[in-house]
């Protein structure tokens, strides 16, 4: 073996000159020498280059534009300041945008409640837009419209333009309830009208919200969209009012126009005249279904920044609006709607088969709906 001794001995060092070995060994011990020597650069060069991809990261996270950081963080992202295309936001430039999805379902008051939003000097909520099939015909054309909205670039006569400062749409989720569809027919069939013109006009109302959940969540969670949703308690009062609404698109009570809304007490009364008969047999597993649509557009939202309100509480309650003007980060106003409700009063007025619907609902989950006002 090759031995290389150093002795410290006072001022002197002393090599003991290594003992002859054969050249074999020498070259082998060189060889491993060098083995050891690339083993340990490269293992240095490593641990540099990962050192410096940390560094690289870490000032990429420091300068990485607010946008992008700020979807991390709810409250600096759900404000936003838009650039629209087609105006400038004059006097309002440095005001803050809020943007909101109302995520509900057909006749559950969300057009009375976007009449009440619209009410707000700063709140532009722009309707059903997505009631138009080539907007949502896919994902992509789902996100050119969410962009054009939410980019202020998007105008019905509900947009405040410069001085916005939140803006959104309503969305209803409701495209898959069957018996809507179902009861449509039927009613088709007993008026002997426009067959197969409702059934493109229910293939027009049903959006994509629900099949594209996935990827509309992901855009809201990433341009910070809130959602409201906005449910009714009482399914089978909204039951009726969807029968009614149904009946009246074909009958046309009030002089020969359909009308969903009302602004006055006459014409509520004309469109309530008309007891809807429901049909009982279906009528739990009907309501099932709408409790369901709202189970799960609450599970696919729920990672989005959200608020839930229920038409009643509206109703009863005025300071439920301020929460939502809070929610939506504006200067709290009183809002008021023209809009006049078309069924008032006890339900089994409005309801055709009425005792058999009590004697179908009495000692269920869904009893408390035979009484309750609104
Ligand atoms: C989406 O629909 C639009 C309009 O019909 C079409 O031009 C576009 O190619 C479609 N995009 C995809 C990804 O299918
Ligand atoms: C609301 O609108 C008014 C009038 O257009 C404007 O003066 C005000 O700055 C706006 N407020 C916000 C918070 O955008
Ligand atoms: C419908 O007709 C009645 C009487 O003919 C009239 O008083 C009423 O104003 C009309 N309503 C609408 C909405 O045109
Ligand atoms: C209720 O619906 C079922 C299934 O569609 C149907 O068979 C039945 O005849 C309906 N009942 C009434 C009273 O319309
Ligand atoms: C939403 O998520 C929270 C926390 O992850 C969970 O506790 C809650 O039950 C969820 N709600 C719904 C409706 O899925
Ligand atoms: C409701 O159910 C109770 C028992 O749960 C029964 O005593 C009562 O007669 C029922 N009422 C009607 C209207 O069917
Ligand atoms: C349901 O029927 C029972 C028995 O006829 C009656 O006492 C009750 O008031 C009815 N409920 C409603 C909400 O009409």
């Amino acid at each position: 073996m090759a031995e290389y001794i150093c002795v410290l001995n006072k001022d002197s060092i002393i090599i003991k000159p290594a003992k002859k070995t054969p050249i074999l060994l020498r070259m082998i011990v060189l060889l491993f020498a060098m083995v050891c020597g690339v083993f340990i650069c490269s293992v240095c060069l490593k641990q540099i280059s990962t050192n410096s991809k940390i560094k690289i990261q870490d000032i990429q996270v420091i300068e990485r534009p607010s946008p992008d950081v700020d979807h991390e963080n709810f409250q600096i992202s759900s404000v936003h300041y838009p650039n629209p295309e087609t105006f400038t936001r004059a006097e309002c430039v440095h005001n803050p945008v809020r943007y909101f999805a109302i995520l509900s379902m057909q006749r559950s008051g969300s057009g009375w409640f976007e009449t009440l939003l619209n009410s707000h000097v700063n709140v532009s909520s722009n309707g059903e837009i997505f009631s138009v099939l080539n907007r949502r015909i896919n994902i992509s054309s789902i996100t050119q419209t969410l962009d054009k909205v939410y980019n202020l670039d998007w105008f019905t006569s509900a947009s405040k333009n410069e001085c916005s400062a939140a803006v959104g749409f309503k969305w209803m989720l409701n495209q898959f309830l069957l018996w809507e569809n179902r009861v449509d027919k039927e009613i088709v069939a007993d008026t002997e009208l426009l067959g197969p013109k409702v059934h493109v006009f229910y293939q027009l109302l049903y959006p994509g919200v629900m099949k594209h959940h996935t990827e509309i969540a992901d855009y809201f969670n990433h341009r910070g969209v809130s959602v409201i949703f906005l449910f009714r308690r009482n399914l089978l009062r909204r039951m009726v009012s969807v029968l009614a609404n149904s009946y009246d698109r074909h009958a046309k009570l009030l002089n020969g126009t359909h009308k969903s809304h009302v602004h006055s007490t006459e014409e509520a009364e004309t469109l309530a005249k008309y007891k809807p008969m429901i049909n009982s047999t279906l009528l739990i597993s009907d309501l099932k279904e709408a409790e369901i649509t709202a189970t799960k557009a609450l599970e696919y939202f729920n990672s989005t920044r959200h608020i839930v309100l229920y038409y009643e509480d509206l109703i009863k309650n005025p300071t439920k609006l301020k929460d939502v003007q809070a929610f939506l980060g504006l200067p709290v106003m009183d809002l008021t709607s023209r809009q006049v409700k078309i069924h008032k009063g006890s339900l089994s007025d409005h309801v055709m088969n009425w005792e058999d619907i009590n004697k179908t609902l009495n000692g269920t989950a869904y009893e408390s709906f035979l009484q309750s006002d609104y």
